[in-house]
């Protein structure tokens, strides 16, 4: 359980809130790559502030408050023209800098533009997502993401609409006992890969270590298989709203076979407001590339053109109790994105962390707070937070790595057991 002080603590988002404040310390996604069209500006809403995602020069994505500082008129109606997002209603121009570049009804060699600094946060474009940086002073370095640094044709980007909190959600992401019970498929065929799932249902009691890093830390699920085996799931937290994990199963478009450990998916929790956000989901490969017409059509077949599910709250995730007999356990489908929404969101808005119940498993959410709130605290007393990086420091990420092997039973699950397996990195270009 949390206070009722800690939990708003880290679920608050908003501008001036202590959350708030630490989720904006770190580049953030805002839209995706392929929502930005040239010369149609986006509304996008990130942690209740509105704001409006533009290509200006040369196709750079900007960002820029959305309301135009004139006579507060929703700039997502303007025209992209001249070198910024011209105004409707009376032709104020602006740039992604923030300043306003013209004043059509002023007099001739009026100054008062020079006057207007409008909201805007700068932008980078990497990976199918417009990241930016909402917070104070100097952005921290790019988070060394291997996605962001690979070749468009090694990830698979989309994102998913959700009705809650986005703490409760990560919190879904570093609880690997729950892949036993939400995702298990009764009848095996069902299953995107029926090895994994009997794995997984075979011992249902993991036994979990984490392991603190620089990044947020590792965490290590054992499942027994045999006398002789242990199954070994490592996953990961990355400080504040990420995890990476195994997750999509991949195809090796050479043999044509599905292969573990060929990649893995990260999640990406971004505050629409306090109670809804966007799950950035990118399921990238080490080395090959990621075949997405399987992907989409194994995987994301059910998300609609504008990011959400069809199966949602209003129709009771469209639960089938007859399903629920032969085929899964939640009887929602095949779509573990489904599942993980309908438990998330039905942990209600915003879980009221003072009624928990906590156990064994909840070893690694348990952590997750702890590193949260002790990141807030820390840039109250002037510092950065952990995994803020800046130029020149170490790159924290370089150590990290998600891997799901079968192992001898005597294996310690939170030791370097995975590092002769780590897997052959196709190129990776630098980003600053
Ligand atoms: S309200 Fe935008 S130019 Fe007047
Ligand atoms: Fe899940």
């Amino acid at each position: 359980m949390l206070s009722r002080e800690n939990n708003d603590l880290i679920t608050q988002t908003g501008p001036g809130t202590p959350g708030g404040d630490l989720l904006r310390r770190y580049w953030q996604p805002v839209a995706l790559s392929a929502e930005l069209k040239n010369d149609v500006p986006l509304a996008v809403r990130v942690m209740s502030e509105d704001l409006v995602l533009f290509r200006g020069e040369g196709g750079k994505p900007a960002l820029v408050g959305r309301r135009c500082p004139h006579r507060q008129v929703d700039l997502s109606y303007g025209r992209v023209e001249d070198g910024g997002l011209r105004c409707l209603y009376h032709g104020w121009l602006m740039d992604g800098a923030g300043r306003c570049l013209d004043q059509p009804g002023e007099p001739e060699g009026s100054t008062y533009k020079d006057r207007i600094k409008h909201k805007a946060y700068p932008c980078r474009e990497m990976g199918g997502l417009v990241l930016a940086y909402m917070g104070p002073g100097a952005p921290p370095r790019l988070p060394q993401l291997p996605f962001l640094m690979a070749p468009p044709e090694r990830s698979f980007t989309t994102k998913i609409h959700h009705d809650c909190n986005y703490v409760q959600a990560n919190e879904g992401n570093i609880d690997p006992q729950h892949l036993s019970y939400l995702h298990r498929f009764l009848n095996a065929a069902q299953s995107v890969d029926p090895r994994v799932n009997s794995l997984l249902v075979r011992d249902t009691a993991p036994r979990l270590e984490v392991e603190e890093t620089p990044y947020g830390f590792r965490l290590f699920a054992a499942r027994s298989v045999d006398d002789e085996t242990t199954y070994i799931r490592m996953s990961n937290f990355i400080m504040p709203n990420n995890s990476s994990f195994d997750g999509t199963p991949l195809v090796d478009p050479r043999s044509g076979k599905s292969r573990e450990n060929l990649g893995y998916q990260h999640h990406w929790h971004v505050p629409i407001d306090d109670v809804s956000h966007w799950k950035y989901t990118i399921v990238y490969a080490h080395e090959i590339p990621v075949d997405l017409n399987w992907v989409q059509k194994r995987v994301f077949d059910d998300v609609t053109p504008d990011y959400r599910l069809k199966r949602d709250a209003s129709n009771h995730y469209l639960q089938d109790r007859e399903e629920m007999k032969t085929q899964s356990f939640a009887g929602m489908g095949q779509s573990f994105w489904a599942h993980d929404k309908f438990a998330v969101e039905a942990q209600g808005a915003i879980i009221d962390r003072s009624e928990e119940h906590l156990g064994t498993t909840d070893k690694p959410v348990m952590l997750m707070r702890r590193q949260m709130l002790a990141a807030i605290d820390a840039i109250k007393a002037g510092r950065d937070p952990q995994f803020v990086e800046r130029e020149g420091q170490e790159n924290a990420l370089a150590d990290m790595m998600v891997m799901s092997k079968v192992m001898p039973a005597k294996t310690e699950p939170a030791s370097d057991w995975w590092r002769p397996y780590r897997p052959k990195t196709g190129p990776l270009r630098s980003i600053d």
